[in-house]
């Protein structure tokens, strides 16, 4: 049986808006990723889908629902501990890079490591290796200021992709990029996540790369569906 990377259980949210009612952003979705699986999550604006990612790596809480990493309940713990297990399971690339602008391209990518407070020598190695495998052999000095929107996504995959984790999380990440620079960065974080046997759920607007995914989500009215 494949192992449950990612469960999500009746997970609810609302927020409150400013003029004192409630919005119901999600209401009642149950998802399952497994080991190495990719899925796209497609929706319109404002349907949720950034708020279902926070919630699944337990960046926001949920009104009510549970959430699974790797078969253990996680939403219930206190958040040091969640920030402790997320360092190492999970990756994340957003749209705006979220680089640090003092850090060149190989610091910025060991920043994971110090993260999951596992920096050392291999950690140093394997950042060199993964940028020479996303092509910034050449850019690993460079600040993000110097580097080009695609350069500094293929940085930020990597920074995603350095702890091993399981899941990665990408949330529009060719948003900023031209059409020709979206299409590389994707190939290259497909590439990797297949390489490395981690699962993907990627936030994306564009069809092509929706369809690309191993499984075609979309949330829509506050639940999710699978195409
Ligand atoms: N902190 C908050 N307080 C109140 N409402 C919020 C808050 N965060 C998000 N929302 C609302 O929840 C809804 C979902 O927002 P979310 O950012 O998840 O959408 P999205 O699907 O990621 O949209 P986009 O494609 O534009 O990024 C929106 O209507 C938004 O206004
Ligand atoms: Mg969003």
């Amino acid at each position: 049986m494949s192992r449950e990377i990612l469960k999500i259980s009746s997970l609810k949210k609302n927020f409150a808006s400013p003029n004192g009612s409630e919005i119901e952003v999600l209401r009642g979705i149950d998802l399952s990723i497994n080991e190495g699986e990719s899925a796209s999550l497609r929706g319109e604006s404002g349907a949720g889908k950034t708020t279902f990612l926070n919630i699944a790596a337990c960046l926001e809480n949920p009104t009510s629902g549970e959430i699974y990493w790797d078969g253990a309940r996680v939403d219930n713990l206190p958040n040091r501990a969640q920030a402790r297990l997320r360092a190492g399971y999970m990756g994340f690339v957003f749209q705006a890079y979220c680089l640090v602008p003092e850090l060149n391209a190989l610091e910025n990518v060991l920043f994971a490591a110090r993260i999951a407070k596992n920096f050392n020598r291999a950690a140093v190695a394997r950042a060199k290796e993964i940028l020479e495998r996303v092509g910034l052999k050449d850019r690993m000095a460079h600040l993000p200021s110097q580097m080009s929107g695609g350069e500094r996504q293929r940085v930020a995959i990597a920074r995603a992709i350095l702890n091993s984790p399981k899941v990665i999380f990408a949330d529009e990440p060719t948003g900023n990029l031209d059409e020709n620079t979206g299409l590389e960065v994707m190939e290259m974080l497909l590439g990797l996540c297949s390489q490395e046997r981690a699962a993907l759920l990627l936030i994306t607007h564009n069809p092509d790369f929706a369809r690309r995914a191993g499984r075609r989500l979309v949330l829509k009215s506050g639940k999710i569906f699978e195409e």
